[in-house]
């Protein structure tokens, strides 16, 4: 079973992403887990095309990027072009969902769907044959440091149905207050990919915490 662990950038040191990068690179993290806000799909902004750039330059691991933005349709081809190697789409902001997954195929990268806590997961049903992964939020999109909701272990039961029945290939990536506590936990519950932020850059030892969540 596909086991990764994606540190969010999100709550990395920016005034030396370089550094951050030959962090990752030399632990044993799957993916770096790129947050795209825009301040209107979230209240919160983060960054562009520059920052990808930047960090498919200096990092040797795919970039997950995860695209909280309002029209995600307009900008495929950009990201595409910065560095990502899966991109992400929130279910909430397609007005085209077909349209959309099969756009991001197109430009030969990873494609993946994504829905906010209080998105019924059977919005997904019809979908899930069309996406290598769904990115279940565990948290409300937006912030990092958040704390994990619980409803999620039901959520992830529904999806795993989803999946049996439409797409077996599809993978699990759970994004939110995932820590050292509850990795185990969500890999045996059926997760193949967890994003964590802060617990793994605010911690003194990330490399560390990246190990220990694998365990
Ligand atoms: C939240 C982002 C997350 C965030 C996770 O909107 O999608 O990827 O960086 O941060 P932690 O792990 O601190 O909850
Ligand atoms: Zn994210």
């Amino acid at each position: 079973m596909t086991r990764i662990i994606a540190p969010s950038i999100l709550s990395a040191n920016f005034e030396n992403l370089e550094e951050s990068c030959k962090l990752i690179n030399s632990s044993e993290a799957g993916w770096l887990h790129v947050d795209v806000m825009d301040g209107v799909f979230v209240s919160n902004m983060s960054f562009g095309f520059p920052i990808i750039e930047v960090l498919k330059k200096h990092c040797s691991k795919p970039l997950d990027v995860h695209l909280m933005i309002i029209e995600p349709d307009k900008h495929i081809e950009r990201f595409v072009e910065a560095g990502a190697d899966i991109l992400t789409v929130h279910y909430e902001t397609l007005k085209n969902p077909n349209h959309t997954l099969q756009a991001i195929r197109k430009h030969g990268v990873k494609v993946g769907i994504s829905i906010n806590p209080d998105i019924p997961v059977n919005c997904l049903r019809g979908l899930v044959k069309q996406v290598d992964i769904v990115l279940l939020m565990s948290v409300f999109a937006g912030y990092g440091g958040q704390k994990f909701i619980e409803d999620t272990w039901c959520r992830i039961d529904e999806l795993k149905e989803i999946i049996s029945a439409e797409n077996e290939n599809c993978l699990i990536e759970i994004d939110g207050g995932v820590n050292e506590q509850n990795a185990s936990n969500l890999f045996n519950h059926g997760a193949n990919i967890l994003v964590a932020g802060s617990a793994v850059f605010n911690s003194p030892d990330p490399k560390a915490i990246i190990h220990n969540m694998l365990q």
